[in-house]
């Protein structure tokens, strides 16, 4: 066992959270929610002029605000006003400094430190709930239109901010605004899925690739609601929604267990409990427990939901659940259960792209991903 995985293991077993943990973030309404819905209309894709990409972040943001001002209706072009400054001083930020590789080092060393300073959040650890953010400003991806995903960081803006699927990841945006303040060059997007992937390697997973290159976007550039997966469907839903983002099901798969972290929360999706006995270290014990446990349907006053028939105290969502009863996934799941180093390697691809789903080509600041060191490795 790693060293990283040691120290996420002795953080504390799981156990409800304290309900004044779970008073303190601020929530919506308590009624369970039912996550993908009807999908609303594409939005609008973003046509900032491509050549502009190629100048530079900084060039790419004034190039976004000008489209944005010229193709604008006087409605929109007030919104658009309250945007340029912003916009502008990405790009100043941007063209003033150009961050090295140890910079994104200082920001994921940051990170880090927000990570193990929950004391009794949850689990003792942040680490799920900001691997839960990156992962949903990523998915809104539609490889058909092309909009979406981790690029303009839209969660920021309402009502994006307020759909269903993200109730509760204000938590996990609020954590990150004073690494923003305190490195105001990093774009939104590369803060978040920097988080996304210092978490996941600070809770003992497998290295993701990573590297910088998304830009601030505006509340025009926001997604419909609908995009993200309803955890109440079934297989023909999840292949529906992750095929949206250009993922096989083999992919699927493995993304799905991401859920070896964290819990639900009745007062943000309206399930509750965790999938594994330690949700604050990535193993492969969501698919090990799938195959192993007996599991039968909770009978409660809450939204469809499994838990296992020895303890009562772990939970599967009825999308978790057809990893078994679906024969192609099943294949793939149970090739997880059996082999954690081959979970990690799918898991570390499937992430990797899944953070860089919606970010053109031209603007990633390397052309290869760097492979970031943890915390104990940089001492
Ligand atoms: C397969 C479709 C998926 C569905 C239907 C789904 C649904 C959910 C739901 C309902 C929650 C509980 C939220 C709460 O009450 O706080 C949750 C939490 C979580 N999900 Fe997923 N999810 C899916 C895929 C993923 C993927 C691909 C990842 C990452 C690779 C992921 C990572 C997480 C994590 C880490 C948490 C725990 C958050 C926390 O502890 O605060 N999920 N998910």
């Amino acid at each position: 066992m790693s060293f990283a995985a040691f120290k996420a293991s002795t953080r504390k077993a799981f156990a409800p959270a304290p309900l004044a943990s779970r008073t303190r973030v601020s929530l919506r309404s308590n009624t369970f929610r039912r996550f993908a819905t009807e999908s609303a209309p594409p939005p609008q894709a973003p046509k900032s002029n491509n050549t502009l990409l190629y100048a530079g972040i900084g060039a790419v943001a004034i190039g976004g605000v000008t489209w944005y001002i010229l193709s604008s209706d006087s409605d929109s072009a007030k919104v658009a006003g309250s945007t340029v400054k912003s916009g502008v001083q990405a790009a100043k930020a941007a063209t003033n400094f150009t961050p090295s590789k140890e910079d994104y080092l200082k920001v994921y060393k940051r990170i880090a430190e927000v990570i193990d300073s929950a004391d009794d959040y949850d689990d003792g650890s942040y680490g799920p709930v900001l691997v839960r953010l990156a992962w949903h400003s990523s998915g809104t991806y539609d490889k058909d239109t092309k909009t979406g995903g981790s690029n303009y960081a839209t969660m920021r803006f309402a009502p994006e901010s307020q759909h269903d699927a993200n109730a509760g990841l204000n938590v996990a945006r609020d954590l990150l605004e004073p690494l923003k303040k305190e490195f105001p060059w990093i774009s939104y997007g590369d803060l978040w899925t920097l988080a996304g992937v210092a978490s996941i390697q600070e809770m003992g997973g497998p290295k993701i690739p990573w590297r910088p290159g998304r830009i601030d976007g505006f509340a025009a550039q926001v997604t419909p609601d609908g995009r993200l997966p309803d955890a109440t469907q079934g297989s023909d839903h999840l292949r529906r929604i992750f095929g949206r983002m250009g993922f096989n099901d083999q992919e699927i798969v493995a993304l799905s267990g991401g859920h070896a972290l964290g819990r639900c929360h009745r007062d943000r999706s309206g399930f509750d409990g965790p999938w594994t006995f330690s949700p604050t270290t990535l193993t492969n014990d969501f698919f090990r427990l799938l195959f192993d446990e007996t599991w039968v349907w909770r009978k409660w006053d809450g939204p469809k939901q499994l838990e296992d028939k020895k303890t009562r105290s772990l939970m599967m969502l009825p999308t978790d659940y057809v990893l078994v009863t679906d024969k192609v996934f099943k294949k793939y799941a149970k090739a997880y259960a059996d082999d954690q180093d081959l979970f990690f390697k799918d898991f570390s691809a499937a992430v990797s792209k899944l953070f860089e789903l919606g970010v053109p080509t031209q603007q990633w600041a390397t052309s290869e991903p760097w492979l970031l060191p943890t915390i104990d490795e940089q001492k």
